[in-house]
């Protein structure tokens, strides 16, 4: 296997530690332990270890961002305190490219709702204090100059303390330009595709799960 790795900036850089990776991806394409399915990959565990995921890039759709990509949209947010997954390194082989990070300890809007999990969310879980918060920390990704773009149930994650944290820049854009437009895309036609923007993104998000809280009687506990 070509040898493909790059270390975060948040973790100690370790020559050691790139048989290790490779090691571990030639497992997991064969025995991976399944955590999450999005529409772009599938992230598995690693065997033994419950802090570390492994987002596995399917080749045929390729999202906007490769995993060296999304690796630094972690690197830069973490570094300014947003609650996202640390990165660990991301690697490419000829078969997928792939980005070790930080297990997030929580579930997914969308695991959530679809595997009706509504027992597993903290007890004293706060709705609105939630979408508070995830407006928050849209609005300053904002004024760093980052738009996530795909603010979907699936990439919004519900931690083990009932706090937002935000995961897939598969599909974010970092502006060079304070003039850039952030939610139109132009493809090699010169055809632009529009983009819902993260605020009315969270809109939805928000009546998606207050609806399913209202079903299982939440507001009025
Ligand atoms: N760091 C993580 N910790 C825990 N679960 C994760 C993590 N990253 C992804 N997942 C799970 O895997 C699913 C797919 O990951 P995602 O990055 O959204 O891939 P895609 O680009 O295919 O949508 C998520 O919806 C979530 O359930
Ligand atoms: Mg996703």
């Amino acid at each position: 296997m070509e040898k493909m790795i790059e270390w975060s900036k948040g973790v100690e850089k370790n020559e050691n530690l790139d048989e290790m990776v490779l090691q571990a991806i030639k497992k997991i394409e064969c025995e991976g332990y399944g955590i999450g399915e999005g529409r772009t990959a599938t992230v598995c565990a690693l065997e033994g270890r419950f802090d570390v995921c492994v987002k596995i890039l399917n080749k045929s759709i390729r999202p906007k961002n490769g995993a060296t990509e999304e690796m630094r949209f972690l690197d830069k947010l973490k570094s300014k305190k947003f609650p996202v997954p640390q990165a660990v390194c991301c690697a490419k082989t000829e078969r997928s490219e792939y980005v070790f990070m930080e297990m997030i300890d929580g579930l997914s809007i969308l695991d959530l709702i679809e595997d009706d999990l509504f027992e597993e969310l903290p007890e004293n879980f706060d709705f609105k204090g939630f979408f508070e918060k995830l407006r928050e920390i849209v609005k300053r990704m904002h004024s760093e100059n980052i738009y996530h773009r795909d603010l979907r149930p699936g990439n919004v994650m519900v931690d083990k303390i009932g706090n937002p944290v935000i995961i897939d820049f598969g599909e974010s854009k970092e502006l060079s330009l304070s003039t850039e437009e952030p939610y139109i895309d132009e493809n090699s036609l010169g055809e632009a595709r529009i983009i819902s923007p993260d605020e009315n993104r969270i809109i939805e998000l928000c009546k998606e799960l207050g609806s399913y809280l209202k079903n299982k009687n939440y507001f009025t506990r």
